[in-house]
């Protein structure tokens, strides 16, 4: 069965058992602790909680989910990193045993897999959550005997939270061929920031399928790359390499999954950057030029390929048809861009490795290799290869892990300083600047649309510096629009209020918050009038009227999809 008649039959099923279907959310979730959407219950998150649902209490979904943490493990038989997660939902409603005969019926009796290769697991029990007795009788009563029903430990068979704190459970999985293909997770904790559970009011069910996975088994592939889905693809890849899927099925696939998640984020608006989701692109683009390298192709076989994707899932996600140009030009330049800095990179490691021959030294130090990554965003992974072709030795790998930890925490904490904690010997004028940065984050956001994220922000006592998501040149029209807006607050003279509050409820609370940050349980909100609400640190004035005269002096390009704006205060 193809993968698409897969998505619709698991829908329909759902469907007629009385949910809801519900679209999938995008890429970027709502919740700022998360940087992409992982699973499916993300966006249905405050549900479990016992918000009511406006879907009411059974929905169903297929979701679009990018998973970091498998980054690292494409190349083999099951894992992906943007995937399409099959699940259908219960707030409160049925439980585990009209959740496992849910599972059964679709796989076993809609599907007919083979349910002797299935095999079962469930949570084994600990200090903490006693054993799923419960799923373990249910199984039995469907037939399966005990034997392929394993007890497993946290590590497999609990699920959740997503980001710092929610609904979590144990779990019970259906596997074959070693491939955990469905989870089935009973929400009946809520588990806090300080990671103790306390049952939750309401009891509910979150599953996942990862399609797939389930097209794998159902078209009897030995590997999800060998889905119809990918076949277009892995073909395009074959026409273009002389060398040959089977034996090189790691950089076929790496190339394979990476440029169909590249395509996803950028979609959603997301451009290669060094921070938060733009890196994760960068990340995954560059790794796809690697194997792409090493494959032998041309170098503007990604871009050609990436057309290839939109192609086969236009008619599904019709935002991949509209944003296609963006997608073609973001995955040519940032291969451009790649390709200079690995020259630049391998010039100066000659120069490098000449120092080093002359002096007699056939090893480099974690701190001169940092130094490499730092200037030229090359590797640590490029730099060992680097390295082992001239026959140099990278001595004291810790030493660049620190370097590259304590680059981390100082650009993390110019991110918290930039972001709003301007220090005691702020100037007043900065901190006017900073009430207006405010002002023209929401302005932006009123006249460009909400997808205008904050993307950085700089404040001398001169003037501000907003760098935000948007892929075109502002029109005068609207530059106007944006200052008058923030004009127009000024002259209404609106109080700037500041207020502590628990970090979840600042959510709710629709306050912008900024990604990267790991928030403290209490944070502190500042809103302006009714107009704008962030988590900051502050310090503000007290009322708008004290600002003065707001003036954009500049309106440029900042990188990728990325405008800079200056302004200052008259
Ligand atoms: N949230 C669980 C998962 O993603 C089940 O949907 O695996």
């Amino acid at each position: 069965m193809k993968t698409r008649e897969l998505r619709q039959k698991f829908l329909d099923f759902f469907e007629k058992k009385g949910h809801k279907i519900v679209p999938s959310s995008s890429l970027i979730p709502k919740d700022p602790s998360v940087l992409l959407t992982s699973a499916g219950m993300q966006q249905f998150k405050e549900y479990f909680l016992g918000e009511p649902s406006p879907y009411g209490k059974k929905v169903a979904s297929s979701q679009k989910c990018f998973r970091t943490s498998d980054i690292e493990e494409v190349g083999d038989v099951s894992h992906l990193t943007f995937l399409e997660m099959l699940g259908n939902f219960s707030f409160g409603n049925y439980f585990k045993e009209e959740a496992i005969k849910l599972a059964y019926e679709f796989l076993f009796k809609k599907l007919k897999l083979p349910l002797k290769e299935a095999r079962f697991t469930v949570f084994g029990g600990d200090k903490e959550v006693p054993l799923d007795e419960e799923s373990i009788l249910i199984w039995k009563k469907l037939g399966i005997p005990e034997e392929k029903i394993k007890k497993c430990g946290r590590e497999d068979n609990f699920w959740g939270p997503t980001g710092v704190e929610g609904p979590c459970g144990p779990t019970t999985e259906i596997h074959f061929g070693g491939v955990e293909v469905w989870n089935i997770v009973f929400n009946e904790y809520y588990c806090d920031s300080k990671k103790k559970l306390k049952p939750l009011k309401q009891k509910g069910v979150d599953t996942g399928m990862g399609l797939e996975r389930l097209a794998m088994v159902s078209q009897e592939k030995t590997s999800v790359f060998e889905i119809d889905l990918f076949e277009p693809i892995i073909k395009e890849i074959e026409k273009s390499s002389a060398k040959i899927y089977d034996k090189n099925s790691k950089d076929y696939r790496i190339i394979a999954d990476h440029i169909r998640g590249a395509v996803f984020l950028i979609s959603e608006g997301i451009f290669p950057s060094n921070v938060e989701r733009g890196y994760v692109l960068r990340k995954i683009l560059r790794r796809t030029i690697r194997s792409r390298r090493l494959l032998e192709l041309q170098t503007n076989f990604l871009f050609s390929l990436a057309g290839k994707v939109i192609e086969t899932y236009k008619d599904i996600y019709p935002e991949l048809s509209s944003r296609q140009a963006d997608i073609l030009t973001v995955i040519q330049k940032e291969e451009e861009k790649f390709r200079r800095a690995i020259e630049q990179g391998i010039k100066e490691w000659k120069i490098l490795s000449k120092i080093l021959s002359k002096a007699g030294r056939g090893y480099i130090t974690g701190k001169e290799a940092f130094s490499l990554y730092e200037t030229h965003s090359i590797s640590l992974e490029s730099i060992e290869e680097l390295a082992k072709e001239s026959g140099i030795k990278i001595k004291d790998k810790e030493g660049f892990k620190k370097a590259f930890k304590k680059h981390q925490e100082v650009s993390r904490a110019g991110a918290e300083k930039k972001f709003g904690g301007l220090g005691k010997g702020a100037t007043l004028k900065a901190v006017k600047l900073h009430t207006a940065t405010h002002l023209l984050h929401q302005a932006l956001r009123e006249v460009l649309g909400d997808d205008v994220k904050q993307m950085g922000s700089d404040i001398n006592p001169q003037r501000l510096r907003f760098d935000f998501s948007h892929h075109q040149k502002m029109t005068e029209a609207e530059i106007k629009k944006v200052e008058d807006s923030v004009n127009e607050k000024i002259k209404k003279d609106l109080a700037v209020k500041k207020e502590e509050m628990p970090y979840e409820k600042a959510l709710k609370s629709k306050a912008l918050a900024f990604f990267k940050e790991k928030y403290p349980e209490k944070v502190t909100v500042y809103s302006i009038g009714g107009f704008s609400k962030e988590i900051c640190a502050g310090p503000h004035v007290k009322k708008t009227s004290e600002l003065g005269r707001f003036k954009i002096i500049k309106e440029e390009s900042s990188g990728a999809g990325v405008r800079r704006i200056r302004a200052i205060l008259e």
